[in-house]
Order: C-alpha cells, then structure tokens, then sequence
C-alpha cells in the first residue's frame, strides 16, 4: 500500500492541510480560513478553536477528496504560526483569545522586562532581545492586565503545539517553537531559569520540549471517530511556520537562505552554529533539523501590506479579477508590472504593524514618500511591491553581515507565486532566486517532518531530497540591479528621518 503524510498548518489567515506521498507529490489540499481579531489598536488575537474547527474541517476535506485510506496515513507533522500565547487552565481549557505574533500591546512589557532582566542577561540566556511578538511579554502583560485569567493559568503552549494537542490529548512542544517563546536557552536547549525565575514564571507551566521530528503522541480514539483518521497515527512534533517553510523548501544545511513571503516576510538562513547579530536585529533561534540554528529577520507587514491596498482600495481589481475569473493579486501585479523602476520616486514604508526586523519598532507605521500629482493607483501598487523587497533586503543586508555567504534564495509564500515580484526579488535582493515544484512551504515542512518520524526517511536532509525539486531559477538582471540601488540607497534613509514621528504618534493601546 502506498504511504502517505498530512502536514497541518496553522496559519495566521487559516489553516492548510496537504496530503502528500513520499516523493512530495501534494494528493490533496484543503484551506479553511478563520478572522483575525483586532479588538484595540495594535492588538492582534484569534480564538484557538478556530484552528481546531478549521483543522477537523480541512481533514475530513483531504480524506473525502482524495479517497486515501485513514491507514494509508503514515504520520501527522505540524506547522504553526510562531510565538502565540495559548493560555490553558487547569482542565486544559482555553482561558482567554491568544495574542498573537503581531500583536504590540506589549511594547512597555518588553521594556520593563529588558531593565528587570537586564539585556545582556536576556542575551546570554535566550540569545535574543525582548520583542512585542514574542510570548514572553504576552504571559507578563497578562499577569499586569488581567490578573484574573492569569490565576487560572495551568500551562502556556504555542499554536501548532494546541492542535497537535487537541488530536492526541498530549501537551508538548518541540524545539524550534520553544526558540521563539524567548523563554527558552537556544543555545543550550532547556527552558531558562534565568528568565523564569526573574519573571516568577512557574516552569511546570511550560511543556516537555522534544524533536520536531519526534514523535508527540498519537491519534486518540475520540478523534479518530470525529474525524476519520486512524486511532493511533503517530503526531510529530513539527515546527514553527518558519523553519517548517524553510524544511518545505529544502533550507536545512549551514548558508542555505529561504525568503517567504506570507503575511510577514521573512528572510532565513540556516547555520550550523548559534550566530547572534551583536545589534540584535535578527533572532537567533533553533532550526527543526537536529543541530541546526538559523539567523532571520521578520518583516511584520510583506503579504500584509498587499493585503492590506487589496481590501481597503482594489475595488475594480476586485472587479476586473471576477470577470476574468482570476486571482485579484494576479491583476494588481499586472498592474505594478506596468510601472517604471522606482515608481516615479515613491516610496513605501511597509511597517503597517509596527516592524520587527531589522528596526525592532512597535511604533514604526506605513508611509507613502514622494506621492505628486503624477501618481496614480499603478504607482501605488509598485511603491508597496517595492517596499516590501527592500526591507527584505534591509534583513538580508544584516545577515550579510554576519558573513554567511547567499549563494541561492528559495522564495516561497503567497507572493512569491508572482513571477513579476520573483524577478524583482532576485533583483533587489541581488542573488538568484531558485523556485520550487511544490509551493506549500511550512505545510511541506510538517509533512517532510512526519516522513522523518514515522521512519519513511532516515533524516530531515534525505527526506529534502526526496520530497523537493528546484523547478527553475530566476537570476538578478544587471541593469535592473543598479536602477533598484538607487532607489534602495534612498529607501534607507527614510525611517530614521521618520522614527521620531513615528513614537509621538502612535498609540499601542495597551
Ligand atoms: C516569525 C513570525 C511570523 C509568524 C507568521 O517570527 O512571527 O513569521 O510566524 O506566521
């Protein structure tokens, strides 16, 4: 019988659920979205039962469509948006919505935890600065704001980790997951005292943290009846989104770089070694493959910012993408493909949602620069598009800079389906940018995870191997370099002119 594997993922906008066969062919796919909840400004929730409803749903989708046999179903691997605060009380129910990883209501938590810790304590111990999205500052804001449902606080667990939970009745957790808790010794790999115990967080709050190939309990019974899987098919640990996406495109050995453009935009680059940026403007953390760390920079509003022009101004977009029946996106990329380099000297400053990397600011906001009464709504698409891609290359510039030498990019994500943004990332980004047959990314991960548990493969690399083909590459085109550049040069300048404006702006609503 031919086996095969699900990979789960817990998304910010939805939950996607891939059933793929040993060599990474995806047999089925099914998405189920949810809302994200903004219930003040600058705060970002959802419901963890909406990832459960969304997860029950996608999998009796896959096992309905793709008539697979439940047995046939070697293993379960788990992706999951990073560093969301799942507060469960003592009969593992959910006390409250979970913050979510861009969520900045904690922007003085993160200070006042900084002066009692003190930053190179913070350093020395979780290898990474005290930054709004992390799950640290959400389980003191709790303690501060809400000390009620923090009295009936039983154990703090991540998103993916809350699913996994849900199907096999087990609270665990894996390593590149706990990385990003800023609770956990990256370098040395247990959870830390050090910040523990400066917080007066109980540390049995926290779960065992195991492999993220590892096994981590089973389908249970119940679940099995629920939803049609096997009663006992093994759960990996799986991964947070990131190093899941960069196992999903085969980012698993020292110098190897992924860019995802999702809602955030990350540039990742794996390292055999924990590399900390001495100015702390990429975190350090563990990567999924054993032994493995990686350096990135977060951009919180990439996809976002797209997102963001597409609901609020695409309305004949929108239109036009109806009649012709084809995905809005498609449409507004046309459209910026229609403008010149540069956009005619606008400018797009992509921190919809404060920025994490490389600027580390709550209070940083979007901006249009240069607008004139030449610039049209074509113009404006470009200038985000633009934007975008030079705060990735804001991060990879860093990582430059902690000498890891890029020789290819593997893009995947939403945006780098766009085969205008592609070029324009090898561009901007000033390396060749390899595209891959499967675009699932973290969801590939969680499946190429769960070949590695259920022993379909010896490890993470040989099961890469297997599972994922380079399609074709992109290469930076010279005189498009140089244009690019110029205007790069200029886009530097703009948030530190801004920063101050910013800070007296903008209020974080805490
Ligand atoms: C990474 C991060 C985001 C979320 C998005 O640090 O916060 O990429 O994981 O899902």
């Amino acid at each position: 019988m031919a086996a095969y594997l699900l990979g789960i993922d817990v998304g910010t906008s939805g939950t996607k659920t891939i059933l793929v066969d040993l060599k990474g062919k995806v047999v089925a796919s099914a998405t189920e979205n949810y809302p994200l909840l903004t219930p003040k400004p600058g705060w970002t929730e959802q419901n963890p039962e909406e990832w459960w409803r969304a997860t029950k749903k996608t999998i009796r989708n896959i096992l309905r469509t793709s008539k697979v046999k439940p047995g046939a179903i070697k293993g379960i691997g788990f992706s999951g948006q990073m560093h969301g605060s799942v507060f469960l009380d003592k009969n593992h129910k959910v006390v409250r919505p979970c913050l979510l990883w861009n969520d900045s209501r904690t922007a003085d938590i993160c200070e006042e935890i900084t002066r009692r810790i003190g930053q190179k304590a913070l350093h020395r111990s979780v290898s990474n600065p005290c930054l709004t999205g992390f799950t640290l500052p959400k389980v003191v804001w709790l303690q501060k704001h809400e000390p009620r449902n923090f009295a009936k606080v039983h154990n703090v667990i991540l998103p993916k980790d809350y699913v996994r939970f849900r199907l096999t009745g087990e609270i665990l957790t894996e390593v590149s997951d706990a990385a990003g808790s800023l609770m956990y010794d990256v370098r040395k790999k247990h959870w830390s005292k050090t910040i523990l115990n400066a917080l007066e967080i109980p540390e049995d709050w926290l779960p065992e943290v195991r492999g993220s190939e590892e096994i981590c309990g089973s389908i249970t019974q119940a679940i099995a009846k629920e939803t049609g899987l096997k009663e006992g098919t093994p759960c990996m640990g799986g991964a947070a989104d990131q190093p899941a996406g960069a196992v999903g495109t085969g980012v698993v050995n020292h110098g190897q770089v992924m860019c995802s453009l999702g809602t955030s935009g990350v540039i990742f680059a794996a390292t055999g070694a924990p590399q900390v940026d001495p100015k702390e403007r990429l975190h350090t953390f563990n990567h999924a493959v054993p032994d493995t760390w990686y350096l990135m920079g977060c951009m919180l509003s990439a996809g976002g910012s797209l997102a963001w022009y597409r609901d609020h101004f695409a309305e004949i977009e929108k239109k036009e993408a109806r009649k012709r029946r084809v995905d809005v996106y498609e449409i507004l990329m046309e459209k910026a493909a229609r403008v010149s380099i540069g956009s005619e000297g606008l400018f797009f400053l992509p921190y919809l949602t404060g920025e994490r990397s490389p600027h580390k600011d709550p209070y940083a906001r979007g901006a249009f620069v240069g607008l004139s009464v030449r610039s049209n709504p074509d113009q404006l698409i470009r200038s985000i598009v633009e934007g975008v891609s030079f705060g990735l290359r804001d991060c990879l510039e860093v990582v430059r800079q902690q000498r890891v030498s890029i020789s290819e990019i593997r893009a995947t994500g939403g945006g780098a389906r766009s085969p205008f943004w592609r070029q324009m990332l090898a561009d901007v980004l000033q390396a060749p940018i390899a595209v891959l047959e499967s675009e699932e990314g973290p969801a590939m991960g969680g499946a190429i995870l769960a070949a590695v548990g259920s022993g379909e493969y010896k490890d993470v690399q040989q099961a890469c191997s297997k599972m994922i083909k380079v399609k074709s590459r992109v290469k930076p085109k010279k005189r498009n370099v140089a244009e690019y550049e110029d205007f790069y040069d200029q886009f530097v300048t703009l948030y530190p002119t801004l920063k101050r404006s910013f800070r007296g702006c903008v209020d974080l609503g805490a």
